[in-house]
């Protein structure tokens, strides 16, 4: 091999990357690279030295590739055995992970019960966050001059309607709908935003999610009432154990109308301080429904009873996760909202 051969292989040689290596490539095989002109001038020479030249010229030609070919391997397994052996790289390190969302407790606790309801045959029914003075509360036995009025003061709109205070209006809309093509039983839950003119404190909101639930049949008891109420709050309470009581309660388009209560989750009725010492804890009003307005919703109260309740969602879920103040759910302070469970579908 010729000097200039040598040199060439020499540079491949000192090549110390990829990189490098590349230029070297193209400085001999490029455009004008040094070994193809080596190749193309073979066809100057005299015609009786074409052969040998150009025999040589071209062993040296596939010399050269095979050299940097070769180089190429070495440099390539040269780098990864690098990547390999450095201490920051950790092969069974998983990759960076992204932050998934998280659901809002109220929709947690929310869902649990309507899974839990609709496993016991009770359908959801959705209704207007507006909605009409009528069904909000003339259609549920309030009257304009009823001082229960008082206690739901609401956000009115120009147009005479207003936000629902409660989700009870609900119940009239879905009787009036289900009694012109079926017959009892009906058996609904209502999830929903309602709207109270409350000022904000520790305890109230002015706004807050309800579910209500109705159930309408032959034979519906306050029996059935109270079995319903400590199967679901067994549940979203997760105790076996806990126990319900009824005291009078009034609402007018119940009756009888009750306040129900359960012994006390956190001292199991031993007294507390969330339960202020008796043992019981407020949880939902509920009742029987008041025969006006089965027939507001086209069922005759003659052959048919029923029961209903409003469960305020926010004070379940505040029991269920120990919430001391209501301002959380719907202040979006992110701290709050990353402790609970992300979404996992
Ligand atoms: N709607 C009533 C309220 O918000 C609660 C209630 C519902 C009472 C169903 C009895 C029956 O105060």
């Amino acid at each position: 091999m010729d000097h200039r051969g040598q040199q060439w292989l020499a540079a491949i040689a000192a090549a110390r990357d990829e990189q490098a290596l590349a230029a070297v490539e193209a400085q001999l095989f490029g455009k004008k690279g040094e070994v193809l002109e080596l190749v193309r001038a073979v066809a100057q020479l005299p015609k009786e030295e074409r052969p040998a030249a150009g025999k040589a010229a071209n062993q040296l030609k596939q010399q050269v590739e095979q050299a940097l070919a070769a180089r190429r391997t070495e440099l390539q397994s040269r780098a990864l055995e690098r990547d390999l052996a450095a201490p920051l790289f950790d092969a069974s390190e998983p990759g960076p992970r992204r932050r998934t969302g998280s659901l809002h407790p109220i929709t947690i606790v929310q869902n649990e019960l309507v899974d839990l309801f609709t496993s016991m045959g009770f359908s959801w029914q959705d209704g207007p966050e507006v909605e009409s003075e009528h069904y909000n509360f003339d259609a549920l036995n309030i009257p304009a001059d009823h001082p229960a009025r008082e206690s739901q003061d609401t956000f009115w709109l120009t147009d005479g309607n207003l936000l629902r205070t409660h989700t009870s209006p609900v119940q009239v809309r879905t009787m009036r709908r289900f009694s012109q093509h079926f017959e009892p039983p009906l058996k609904v839950i209502v999830p929903g935003r309602c709207f109270r003119a409350e000022t904000v404190d520790k305890s109230h909101e002015h706004t807050f999610y309800q579910m209500e639930g109705l159930v309408v049949d032959r034979g519906v008891s306050t029996a059935n009432l109270i079995h319903t109420m400590k199967t679901c709050l067994r549940r979203v309470l997760a105790r076996d154990d806990l126990k319900v009581r009824l005291r009078p309660g009034f609402f007018p388009f119940v009756e009888p109308g009750f306040e129900l209560d359960v012994n006390c989750p956190f001292c199991s009725g031993n007294g507390c301080s969330v339960c202020k010492q008796s043992g019981w804890i407020e949880i939902l009003p509920c009742g029987m429904v008041h025969p006006v307005v089965l027939q507001q919703g086209g069922i005759d109260p003659e052959q048919y009873t029923g029961f209903a309740f409003g469960m305020g969602l926010q004070r379940v879920v505040m029991l269920r996760y120990g919430i001391d103040d209501i301002r959380l759910f719907m202040g979006g302070d992110l701290r709050f909202l990353r402790q609970f469970p992300g979404v996992s579908r």
